[in-house]
């Protein structure tokens, strides 16, 4: 399987200290990824950041020379996928991970999910895409089955997206075990809900890679939980 990966949500951080808090995470208690949500307010309820303050983590980044291999996650709960591939790209990301529904209802009728992935791809990102508890993951099988470009990793959601601090819905384990049985490889990501008290079920159903906000930045020992994250995981 593949190796176990522990991304922490900055969304779960005080944006007034972005660069400390993501110094206390990523240096300080060892995590793996940067998991940045973005959302636009369409796709989601919600608002938080765009590429602009992403540009300026990044930033933080490159300046400290221990975050060099710091992998940049970026959530994007937006309408418009297509549209800011190039920003995040410029911005720093690494991994761009668009949500299977927004693409599908898209206005763009040129910007299939293959072609979105191509793009991604071309510019020299990871690709991911993501699925709402309430979508199928069979919805995906033509395209990890597919002729064209294959996305790098799966999100399966845990809560609906748009908020922090969500109770973590077992619901959607059957889709990650569905989807490990079938990929034994493929990266599988969780996201909402998760910590230590429902990774256990997570790594069972077989993803790899754990999204955690609240559990991580509201820890009193962030290190702590992510060593106990990864080492569920391993298991
Ligand atoms: C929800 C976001 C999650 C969220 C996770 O829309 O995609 O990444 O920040 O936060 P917790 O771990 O607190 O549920
Ligand atoms: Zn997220």
């Amino acid at each position: 399987a593949p190796k176990p990966i522990i991304a922490p949500s900055i969304l779960a951080s005080d944006f007034g200290k972005l660069f400390s808090e993501c110094s206390r995470i990523i240096h300080d208690a060892g995590a793996d990824w940067l998991h940045i949500d973005i959302m636009d307010g369409h796709f989601v309820p919600n608002i938080t950041i765009g590429a602009p303050v992403v540009t300026c983590i990044r930033g933080a980044v490159e300046r400290n020379a221990d975050w060099s291999k710091g992998v940049f996650d970026c959530h994007m709960m937006v309408a418009e996928p297509q549209k800011w591939v190039s920003d995040f790209k410029e911005a720093g990301c690494d991994l761009y991970c668009f949500h299977q529904e927004a693409a599908a209802a898209s206005k763009d009728p040129v910007t299939s999910p293959t072609e979105l992935i191509r793009q991604i791809h071309a510019l020299g990102m990871k690709a991911g895409v993501a699925v709402k508890p309430g979508t199928p993951v069979d919805v995906l099988y033509p395209l990890l089955d597919g002729e064209g470009e294959k996305p790098d990793m799966v999100l399966v959601m845990t809560v609906e997206p748009g908020f922090g601090g969500q109770k973590f819905q077992a619901r959607c384990m059957p889709k990650v075990a569905a989807l490990r049985a079938r990929y034994p490889e493929l990266d599988i990501e969780v996201d909402g809900g998760l910590g230590l008290g429902t990774i256990e079920q997570a790594a069972e159903a077989g993803a790899n890679v754990i999204v955690a906000g609240t559990a991580v930045f509201g820890a009193a020992d962030p290190a702590e939980v992510v060593r106990t994250l990864r080492e569920t995981v391993q298991r």
